[in-house]
């Protein structure tokens, strides 16, 4: 993983956008690039349709760098999905997708971010702990994983 992080004039050249359904097939290609159990064209369709909070972030010159998904209930908001585009990663994007998650969420007055991670997916997982995220539980048998054993979740809470 390159950790180099971008200059900050190309981050301040980088704009969020709300994802719309034309956006999908963009965000779809990512997705599976980025993903060995990716989500399918149906799964973000069906968000976008139930109205959860979506957002892509574009670079200057339109190109998809990252998206994530959201779900509110009651009082904790719930990250679906945050991926930024591979060839990205860790160069400080994830930072920036976090960071408006986080604004959209005080905006909402919520409480708390929720959200799960794979035990293996340890760049993740190193990412939320630096961002404040602790583990509050596992979910056992969450996530295919190619086997009939499928791996659990970490499920970590950020409280704001
Ligand atoms: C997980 C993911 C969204 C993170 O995005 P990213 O662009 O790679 O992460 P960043 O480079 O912005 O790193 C975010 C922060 O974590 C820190 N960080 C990164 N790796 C770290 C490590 N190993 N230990 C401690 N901190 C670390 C960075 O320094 C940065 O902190 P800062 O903003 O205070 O400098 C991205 O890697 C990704 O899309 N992965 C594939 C899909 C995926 O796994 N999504 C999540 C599923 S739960």
């Amino acid at each position: 993983m390159n950790t180099v992080q971008l200059p900050d004039a190309l981050k301040s050249a980088l704009v969020f956008f709300a994802m719309k359904a034309t956006d999908v097939e963009e965000v779809l290609a990512i997705e599976n690039d980025a993903f060995p159990f990716p989500w399918t064209r149906g799964n973000f369709l069906d968000s976008l349709a139930s109205a959860y909070p979506a957002w892509v972030l574009r670079d200057a010159d339109g190109r998809l760098t990252g998206y994530f998904l959201l779900m509110s209930a009651v009082d904790e908001l719930h990250i679906l999905n945050i991926t930024v585009r591979p060839d990205w990663q860790g160069k400080g994007i994830g930072r920036l997708l976090l960071n408006k998650v986080m604004a959209l969420a005080r905006e909402a007055k919520m409480q708390s971010i929720l959200l799960e991670v794979r035990p293996s997916n340890v760049h993740a997982l190193a990412v939320y702990l630096h961002a404040g995220f602790v583990q509050i539980g596992m979910r056992k048998n969450y996530y295919p994983n190619g086997t009939e054993k499928r791996e659990d979740a970490i499920v970590m809470r950020l409280p704001l």
